[in-house]
């Protein structure tokens, strides 16, 4: 029938890296300098929202994110689209009774429920969101471990995205990406205790693009060479350790550590990029209060390339940390959003501003 349409909707969730992707070797195919690792959000209210579609129909690819039409033409989003498509191709032609969705304009209709492009993974959960409902309307056999190598050529933290609990991005070494691929340190079960909480310092649409600001960095950092080939690798196997063993403290000071070891980069980047801003400071401050008062290491904050910050902490913690975290947002802005599960990293926005 001329006027079918196929469509498939799914839902992705943000993720937020306690060891961090900042650099590329490979623009065209992002392909990273330094392997990361982070923890999906996966209980959160932060998530998009992806409908792909496909018709005989339809005219040309669109792309619709949060109500307005976006530009296909870009090399990450067509990558997204030849790569799913030659796999349904592929279906097609070993099996010649499936309709030929390949050779049909794309429709994707995609909705944030949380800031765009302000530092809260937005590029991770939408290009997970945007691949997985591509590959679902395709019908596509392929693994979590296929879509991420997919996703990433959308947005590299988006390969993170795909998979729930406790993340990796090896950064591989082939120059095609074939090994640069997401994979499972921990199931989110593996530490059920694990909580975290999101400071949402402003919604605004940060000056710097995540994509446009690692470049830089790689260019003009002085810093960042130390970071990518020395800093991060050791923190990474540090890190995942500190994960098998569920060791709080070891897990926090390397987020937190690895967190100011990239805003770093960023102030030795030239010209220099700022993405934090004073509450961003005083949330810092905040946690290290926290961490004073109970003599020992409960609470780790992290920030994205952004002023809002990200703080990882254990379940028995949450009255001393969500109580001085309120403190510094104020009491009448209050909670936004609930724990919803006692086996998966949960969170709560405490500020919208
Ligand atoms: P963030 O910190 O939010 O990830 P980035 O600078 O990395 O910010 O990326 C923001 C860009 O990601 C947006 O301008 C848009 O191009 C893309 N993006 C965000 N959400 C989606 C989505 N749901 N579907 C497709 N692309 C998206
Ligand atoms: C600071 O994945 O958004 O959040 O690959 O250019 O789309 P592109 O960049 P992006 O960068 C994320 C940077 C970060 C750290 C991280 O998520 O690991
Ligand atoms: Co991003």
């Amino acid at each position: 029938m001329a006027s079918e349409i196929h469509r498939a909707s799914t839902t992705a969730p943000v993720n937020i890296a306690v060891i961090k992707y900042w650099g590329k070797r490979d623009p065209k195919l992002n392909l990273p300098t330094n392997s990361s690792l982070s923890v999906t959000l996966s209980q959160s209210d932060l998530r998009t929202h992806t409908t792909a579609s496909c018709s005989p129909t339809y005219t040309h690819d669109e792309l619709i994110l949060n109500g307005s039409s976006q530009d296909v033409s870009g090399a990450r989003t067509q990558a997204c689209f030849r790569e799913l498509r030659t796999l349904r191709k592929q279906l097609e032609t070993t099996n010649p009774s499936l309709p030929a969705l390949s050779s049909m304009p794309l429709k994707i209709v995609s909705e944030n429920n949380f800031p765009t492009a302000a530092g809260l993974a937005s590029s991770a959960a939408g290009f997970a969101a945007l691949v997985r409902s591509i590959a679902n309307l395709y019908e596509l056999p392929a693994s979590p471990t296929e879509l991420s190598r997919i996703a990433r050529q959308g947005s590299g933290s988006a390969c993170r995205s795909l998979f729930g609990g406790y993340v990796g991005w090896e950064q591989g070494s082939q120059p095609d990406g074939s090994d640069s691929l997401a994979f499972e340190v921990a199931p989110a079960s593996h530490w059920p205790t694990m909580r975290a909480v999101i400071l949402v310092v402003s919604a605004a649409k940060k000056g710097v693009s995540s994509t446009t600001g690692m470049q830089t960095t790689v260019a003009t950092s002085s810093l960042f060479p130390v970071r990518a080939n020395d800093t991060v690798p050791r923190r990474m196997a540090e890190m995942q350790t500190a994960i098998q063993e569920r060791d709080f403290e070891s897990f926090a000071k390397l987020t937190m550590m690895d967190s100011n070891s990239f805003h770093a980069t960023c102030l030795d980047t030239w010209p220099p990029i700022f993405y934090l801003n004073d509450v961003s400071r005083a949330a810092i401050k905040a946690v290290e209060a926290i961490n004073h008062a109970a003599g020992k290491i409960v609470a780790a904050y992290t920030f994205d390339a952004g002023p809002n910050a990200v703080v990882y902490f254990e379940e028995e913690n949450e009255g001393i940390v969500a109580g001085a975290l309120r403190k510094l947002v104020g009491e009448k802005e209050g909670w936004k959003g609930e724990a919803k599960s006692d086996d998966a990293v949960v969170e709560k926005v405490v500020k919208e501003a």
